[in-house]
Parts: structure tokens; sequence; C-alpha cells
């Protein structure tokens, strides 16, 4: 049987970056508030010229060139975002972009801030059962095009990034992804949702003036509303669960863990879980101070800097954990 392993990482941001004391002259705000209770300090956001497939196609080329597999290697490219600039999918633009010779299968997942967590899982099950040996998954959102910059409770948490890890077919005996544990609950979706607009639907017109009971005019989404509170005790609920679980499974607990690698939503539930889980502070990772919650992007852009800085080493035994809208969570236990 086949096993799979994460050989390579590659992260990309934005260059404009907003801070505290910006976001303070737009709403009612302060430095101290956001990182008293977020831990966020900078956040990066694309102009209106940029491109989050640009900025996906960017980290996922670094994760290439990590690992030293050629674009036309690649069998598969999944794209895990919720802000995809077409409804359709942005995976086989990213395809392109990255000049894969090789027509790879290329498809998005949605799933919010843990669509990366579902990408890694997505990956291994396509390798072990599937025959895919490069499995390219990035995780890549632009939060801040559907963020109300005039709601201080939520445009406050958001940035956008992207980041991609390379995930390569390999024997079963050096497998990288030890167990995964996935859950979603449609009911709370009321604590978290982007949705189309309810406003009544507007018909077409058609082209002798009669009104078309069908089909409505295009619609349009509304921005990210979200109850902070319930999202913020889902997560410190079910995350810590989830991890458990997933170590259940692994036949692991949380002294064979090097680095607990969270969705960089806020530090205080990054805190909370590490405290449930009883992990020191020195072996969490964390960069939300510089990104916010960055959705999708935010474990692929920890992880890659966390690799590139030397902090996680080859072999490390990583719990990672997303959670988010959906409402949606899971967690993997990997190495790299
Ligand atoms: N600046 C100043 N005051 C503010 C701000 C702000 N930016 N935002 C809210 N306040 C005020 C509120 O109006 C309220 O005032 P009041 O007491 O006079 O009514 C007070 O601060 C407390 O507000 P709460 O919303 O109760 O603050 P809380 O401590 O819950 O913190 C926060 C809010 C930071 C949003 C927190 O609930 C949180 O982080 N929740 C998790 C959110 C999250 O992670 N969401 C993303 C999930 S991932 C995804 O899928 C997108």
């Amino acid at each position: 049987s086949r096993g799979c392993k994460l050989i390579g990482s590659g992260s990309a941001i934005p260059a404009l970056q907003i801070s505290n004391d910006d976001l303070s002259k737009i709403v009612d705000t302060s430095d101290e508030w956001i990182s008293v209770r977020t831990g966020i300090h900078n956040r990066r956001v694309l102009s209106a010229k940029e491109s989050l497939t640009n900025l996906a196609a960017e980290a996922a080329r670094k994760a290439l060139e990590m690992a030293q597999v050629d674009a036309d290697d690649v069998d598969m490219v999944l794209m895990c975002s919720s802000t995809p600039e077409d409804l359709f999918g942005s995976a086989p633009q990213i395809q392109k972009a990255l000049g894969c010779k090789g027509n790879p299968l290329a498809y998005d997942i949605t799933a919010a801030c843990s669509g990366f967590v579902l990408g890694l899982v997505s990956a291994a099950c396509h390798i072990r059962g599937g025959g895919f040996n490069n499995v390219l998954v990035i995780g890549a959102d632009s939060l801040s095009r559907y963020v109300d910059w005039t709601d201080r409770g939520t445009c406050i948490l958001f940035g956008d990034a992207a980041g991609a890890v390379l995930v390569q077919s390999c024997d079963a005996e050096e497998d990288g992804l030890f167990a995964f544990d996935l859950h979603s609950d449609g009911d709370g979706q009321r604590h978290l949702k982007a949705s189309i607009k309810e406003s009544k639907i507007d018909h077409a017109v058609g082209t002798n003036g009669s009104i078309l009971d069908f089909p409505p005019k295009p619609i349009s989404y509304s921005c990210i509303e979200m109850n902070g509170k319930e999202v913020f005790r889902f997560a410190c609920r079910c995350v810590p669960q989830s991890i458990e679980s997933a170590l259940g499974k692994a036949g692991l607990d949380g002294s064979n863990i090097d680095w607990l690698l969270l969705h960089q939503a806020n530090q205080r539930i990054i805190d909370a879980v590490a405290t449930r889980l009883e992990m020191p502070q020195e072996r969490v990772i964390s960069n939300l101070a510089n990104y916010g919650n960055t959705s999708a992007a935010s474990i692929p852009l920890a992880l890659d800097e966390a690799v590139r800085s030397g902090k996680v080493k080859s072999g490390d035994v990583i719990a990672t954990a997303g959670f988010g809208a959906g409402l949606t969570w899971g967690s993997a236990i990997i190495s790299n």
C-alpha cells in the first residue's frame, strides 16, 4: 500500500499592510483593544488590481521549488478557498499559471478556515487510493473582499494570503499523515456566514419586455456576518476534542507532538486549545500577529514560515487543526 508525505511548502502575501492603528482611523477601535482580544497587530490585504489566483500560484511555485518537483510532474492541484475569483473555481487557472504540461486534475475545495486540512486529507486519499503522485494543496483566501469595513467586530480580524504544500506518494512505511478527524455542523452556519443576499429577488426581463419569473438577475453575496462569542466557544470546545480524537486514532498522545499548528484565528483560541492539550507555549506555532486570520491560507503560511526559519525540522510531528465557517472543523497529525 501507498503512503504520502509533505515534501515542500511555499507562501505568498500581498504588499499592502494594514496595522491596528490604520484600522482605528476607519472604525471605532484601538490597537490596544485588538491586540488584547485577538493578538493581531497587522494584516496584509490585496489591492484592487492584485489577484488571489496569482498569489496562490506564487505560493505553489515556491512549494514546488522547495520540493524540487517540476510543474509538469504535478498530477493534481487542489485550491482550498472560499473566495475564488471565479465562482466555478480557480484551481484550473492556477494549473495554467504554473504551466503544468501534464494537464493535472485541478479543482476547488470550499470549506473556509478548515479548507487546508480538508485539502491535505483529500490529497492523501487521492494518493493512497487513486494512484496520484504529486498533489499541490493550496490554501488561499481574500476575506478582505467580503468584509464590511465599517463593522469593527469583523474587519479587524481578517487578512489575505496564500500558502501551499506539495504532497507526494511514498512507501507506506514512510507515511506522513498518521491520522485525521473531520466534522461539520450546518446548524452552526448562522454564527458565521457570507451568504447570498436575501433581498427580494429581482427578476430578469425578456427581450420583449416581459418579466421572467425565472431566472433572477445575477445575485450578490452579503459581507461576513459573525457571532464572535459563539465562534470562539465552538473553537475552544471542538478543536481540542478533534485533535485528541486524531491522536487516539494514531495511537499517540500529546507527548509525541513536536508542534501544535492551529488555524490562526485568535491568539486566545490558540492559547485555550494549547492549555486544554497541555502543550507548552514553546511548542505552539503562531504568526497571526503579523497576518490576522487568513482563512484557508493560515496553516500553510505558518507552516512555511516555521519550516524556512528552521523551527520545524524534517521528521517533526505536527498536530494541525482548522475550524471555521460551515461550521467545519478537523485535525490531522502529520510529519513532514
Ligand atoms: N474595537 C473596540 N471595541 C469593539 C470591537 C473593536 N474592534 N469589536 C467589538 N467591540 C466591542 C463590542 O461592541 C462590545 O461592546 P459592548 O460591551 O459595549 O457591547 C465589546 O467590545 C465586547 O465585544 P464582544 O464581541 O463580546 O468581544 P469578544 O471578547 O467576544 O471579542 C472577538 C470579539 C475578538 C471577535 C472574539 O469573539 C473572537 O475572536 N471570536 C472568534 C472569531 C473567529 O475566530 N472567527 C473566525 C472563524 S474562522 C472562519 O471560518 C472565517
